[in-house]
């Protein structure tokens, strides 16, 4: 059951949330949903999709261009119009750079940052439509688009690039009362770990891993969603840009 929410602050926000069939989308979909949002979940694998706490659960690769556009239509159509959008789906792993393979390097980079540039590309339109009402995008940044992470330089590059892209955005849209920020998760138990913790160089050191790890340990999915929520929230109204950290003092 969600720590978090005890509040009602989504009632009615037509909401898109992609890697919502795992870990922290998961987690957001349902505190929205909680907090009465409509929301339409988007995933490689839509049967991890709460379809309790979602309107409707869609199959989509975020690193397709046309295959995003045809979901957002379907969604935007389900939910008649879209408020708010969280760009959560993503994969990373770790690999010596020397020994990394171009495609390897061009599939993370094409599911985190490209699939984030197709969601917002194909959700805007639907945004300024609203008018004055605007909207909000909360994009999924890391630690790892803030600082540099050994063996992690696609997740590294495309981390980096969600937080530009976020900012980019921020500035373009703000006069239209479109709100672009990210959440910047440090270590979170999710299966995404798992991604990373199978792929662990034989030669790391403990010097470059404690980099990587807070000593107050992992965070849960929910406490992500936490602040995923308070960012998309009229409470945050003034704050677009922003590149929200929450990782146990990493990046400190
Ligand atoms: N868990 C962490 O420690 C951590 C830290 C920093 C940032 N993040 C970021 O948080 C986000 C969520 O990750 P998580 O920890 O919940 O991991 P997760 O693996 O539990 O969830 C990621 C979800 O994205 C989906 N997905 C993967 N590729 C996709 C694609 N091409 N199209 C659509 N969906 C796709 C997966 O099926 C999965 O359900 C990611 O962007 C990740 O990079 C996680």
């Amino acid at each position: 059951m969600n720590r978090f929410a005890d509040m009602n602050r989504f009632e009615g926000v037509r909401t898109i949330v992609t890697g919502a069939g795992g870990g922290i989308g998961h987690a957001v979909a349902a505190r929205l949903a909680n907090e009465g949002a409509h929301v339409v979940g988007m995933d490689l694998r839509v049967d991890g999709i709460d379809q309790a706490g979602t309107k409707l659960a869609l199959e989509c690769d975020v690193s397709d261009a046309s295959v995003v556009d045809a979901a957002i239509e379907q969604a935007v159509a389900t939910l008649g119009g879209l408020d708010l959008v969280c760009n959560i789906a993503g994969i990373g792993h770790f690999c010596t750079t020397h020994e990394e393979t171009a495609e390897a390097f061009a599939k993370i980079v094409g599911v985190n940052l490209n699939g984030t540039f197709h969601v917002c590309r194909a959700a805007l339109p639907h945004l300024l439509a609203n008018g004055e009402a605007g909207g909000a995008i909360v994009n999924t940044a890391s630690t790892a688009g803030l600082m540099g992470q050994p063996w992690s330089a696609a997740y590294c590059a495309s981390k980096g690039g969600v937080v530009l892209l976020t900012k980019a955005l921020a500035t373009e849209y703000a006069d239209k009362n479109i709100r672009v920020n990210a959440v910047a998760p440090g270590g979170t138990n999710t299966a995404i770990q798992q991604s990373f913790a199978s792929t662990f160089p034989s030669d790391a050191t403990n010097k470059k891993i404690a980099k990587m790890m807070s000593t107050m340990g992992m965070a849960e999915p929910d406490e992500m969603a936490a602040t995923f929520a308070y960012v998309a929230s009229p409470e945050a109204r003034f704050m677009t840009g922003a590149i929200v950290t929450v990782d146990g003092g990493i990046t400190a």
